[in-house]
């Protein structure tokens, strides 16, 4: 396996990061999930935008364009050119004594590697998630890599023999510990909005393009966990999870069986269209 780190491809053994790096003491870093196609890095510039962004939030200097053309050695290298697999990146603040505050002059840290990999079907297994608290801090827009808070409650739900996690704060479904989470009532689309109780996904914001496409109406809108029950569809979305249908929501059924609704059914047509 190869990994890049700081400007260089390495093995993945001789990939090593000091005990200081700040994403080791302190969790200071901002990763991104990307996959590629035969046909190209799927949405790779919303990817590295978004990590853009999310860099400037906590003012890590970096600039993401500085890593374009390593991606492109990198996957060569990993023997991935044009091969379906998944891309993780991660850049962190850098080495510096363990102080709080940001250190002046720190390098940012960079470190991406690629593995094969295949995406599921356009039609993916209905999911089954348990309602969990959403314990996390106010700033889940970042895609920060302290992931506590999204590692438990999604480890309660395979220790309960589920697939995913749904986050409550105050009574609202905000998303999954790592996907978005839609529902249908109607015919109309309902997601959280994109404010620091979620993560704006690159797979949620394709969904709602392409509901505007397909004349489909949506509501960026808190939804109640009593709620629930009167939805006639829901499912989740994210990069490798794409859009999966949820048959099951705590105690609440979506349809029987293998039966995927009809709302989601057309996004995840349309869907399979982008990935072609
Ligand atoms: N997870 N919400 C959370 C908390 C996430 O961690 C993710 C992605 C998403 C979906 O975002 P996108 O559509 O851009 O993948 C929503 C990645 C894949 C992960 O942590 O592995």
């Amino acid at each position: 396996k190869k990994v890049y780190l700081n400007g260089e491809i390495l093995d993945s053994h001789d990939a090593k990061i000091s005990v200081f790096d700040r994403g080791f003491l302190f969790g200071d870093g901002i990763y991104e999930v990307m996959v590629q196609l035969e046909n190209g890095i799927f949405y790779k510039k919303a990817h590295l935008d978004r990590l853009q962004d999310n860099l400037d939030k906590i003012s890590i200097l970096f600039d993401v364009r500085d890593i374009d053309d390593a991606l492109i050695g990198l996957l060569s290298a990993s023997g991935l050119s044009q091969k379906s697999s998944l891309i993780y990146m991660q850049v962190t603040r850098g080495i510096a004594p363990r102080k709080h505050a940001y250190p002046k002059g720190a390098a940012a840290s960079v470190m991406m590697y690629a593995l094969p990999y295949e995406l599921p079907p356009i039609n993916p297994k209905r999911m089954k998630a348990i309602i969990e608290s959403d314990f996390r801090w106010h700033r889940c827009d970042i895609k920060s890599i302290s992931l506590l808070g999204n590692i438990m409650t999604n480890e309660a739900a395979m220790e309960s023999g589920n697939d995913e996690a749904a986050l409550v704060r105050n009574g609202i479904l905000t998303e999954g510990s790592h996907t978005n989470i839609f529902f249908v009532r109607d015919g109309t689309v309902i997601t959280h909005p994109a404010d620091e109780h979620i993560l704006n996904g690159i797979t949620r914001k394709i969904v709602l393009q392409l509901c505007g496409e397909l004349g489909i109406p949506v509501m960026e809108r808190p939804l109640r966990e009593e709620e629930i029950p009167d939805m006639d569809e829901a499912f989740f979305t994210g990069t490798t999870t794409q859009i999966a249908s949820i048959s099951q929501l705590g105690d609440h059924s979506f349809g029987h069986g293998d039966e995927v609704g009809r709302t989601t059914k057309k996004l995840q047509g349309a869907f399979a269209l982008l990935r072609e």
